[in-house]
């Protein structure tokens, strides 16, 4: 187990790896409105980066707060894992680094990345000592699902490999390898896993309000809650977590169209022309749930050809549902 003191704060807020997603736009926008402890990035091929892949220095951009930004990787052997954590020392300044062992999409389990590492605990626990030996300097967590099997002592016993290999903490998504997103997630498992083990735990998944937020950590104790998809739809949500838990009585309003053009400028000054487009179609998937008739705007922004059009979509919509550019609440 790990003996150097943990970085992760107390009651950590933590945003989600997304592909496509959480990019150095989406951090931008979040600390407008006040941040979060730590971001995480899209995961990133360690294969890639070895070999010079041509945006990797988007995916990689710890900006624009180093200190507070875990790279997430995922790798498919270890020898090349190891290569790239070595390498990212010495180039990529950052709060730490992080192994994806949850990922499902059919390519990536397919090749051995992701959550096939679950399959072969000796394995991922070797991972993780040698990437701690790579890079000893900041920290080193994994990222995982509950696995193949509804079993929690597999999980737990690989949960302890990690531990025992080196890894400052874990972040638990608690769904199956099987469960897509609909399924709500299991957050028992989250909850027995923080008791067994001796490192810090992260909870992940279907945290959508502050509400959500205090009851999960009041039911499972854990070091600090993760979110992905509700801080696209409301990256105020970290800022309207904390005021709440400092003032009950808090309230936030947010202007909905103003966001959108801050976001979409942030997209076209820090993320190259091909990203552009699929970037903010991207956002604006989930962020469209602020407003009152969202499938029809989304629709829309969905078929838009460029940026002029989405700024046109939006500002005819707020045009006519001017009662929508307030947004906020609880
Ligand atoms: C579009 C999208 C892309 C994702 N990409 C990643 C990724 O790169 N790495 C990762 O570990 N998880 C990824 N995930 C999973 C999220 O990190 C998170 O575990 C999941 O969305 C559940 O959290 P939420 O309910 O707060 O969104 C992705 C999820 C979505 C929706």
């Amino acid at each position: 187990m790990s003996t150097r003191p943990s970085p992760l704060p107390p009651d950590a807020l933590l945003l989600a790896p997304m592909v496509g997603l959480s990019h150095r736009a989406l951090r931008e926008l979040i600390r407008g409105f006040g941040g979060c402890d730590l971001y995480y990035t899209e995961m990133t091929s360690a294969a890639g980066y070895l070999s010079g892949a041509p945006y990797d220095r988007f995916f990689l951009d710890s900006g624009p707060e180093p200190e507070r930004t875990v790279l997430q990787f995922y790798a498919v052997d270890t020898a090349r894992m190891v290569e790239a954590a070595r390498k990212a020392a010495r180039e990529l300044p950052a709060a730490g680094l992080d192994l994806n062992f949850g990922c499902s999409a059919p390519h990536i389990e397919r090749s051995g990345g992701g959550v096939s590492w679950m399959k072969n605990p000796e394995a991922a626990r070797d991972l993780v000592a040698r990437v701690r030996d790579a890079r000893p300097e900041g920290s080193l967590s994994v990222k995982l699902r509950i696995g193949y099997d509804d079993d929690y002592g597999r999980l737990r016993d690989f949960c302890a490999g990690l531990s025992e290999a080196g890894a400052d903490w874990l972040v638990l998504h608690p769904r199956l390898r099987s469960e897509k997103l609909r399924r709500t997630g299991r957050w028992d498992y989250v909850r027995r896993l923080r008791e067994d083990l001796g490192i810090p735990l992260v909870g992940n998944g279907d945290v959508r309000t502050p509400v959500d937020k205090a009851a999960r950590v009041r039911e499972c104790r854990t070091a600090g809650i993760m979110l992905g998809r509700e801080a696209v739809r409301r990256p105020w949500i970290f800022a309207l977590i904390r005021g709440l838990e400092r003032d009950p009585g808090f309230r936030m309003t947010v202007d909905a169209a103003e966001t959108a053009e801050t976001f979409l400028r942030l997209v076209e000054e820090l993320l190259p022309p091909e990203f552009h487009l699929s970037r903010a179609r991207r956002f604006f998937y989930y962020y469209c749930d602020n407003l009152s008739f969202a499938h029809h705007i989304r629709w829309k922004i969905q078929n838009a050809p460029d940026l002029a059009s989405i700024r046109r979509i939006l500002a005819e919509y707020f045009e006519e549902v001017p009662g929508d550019r307030v947004v906020g609440g609880r």
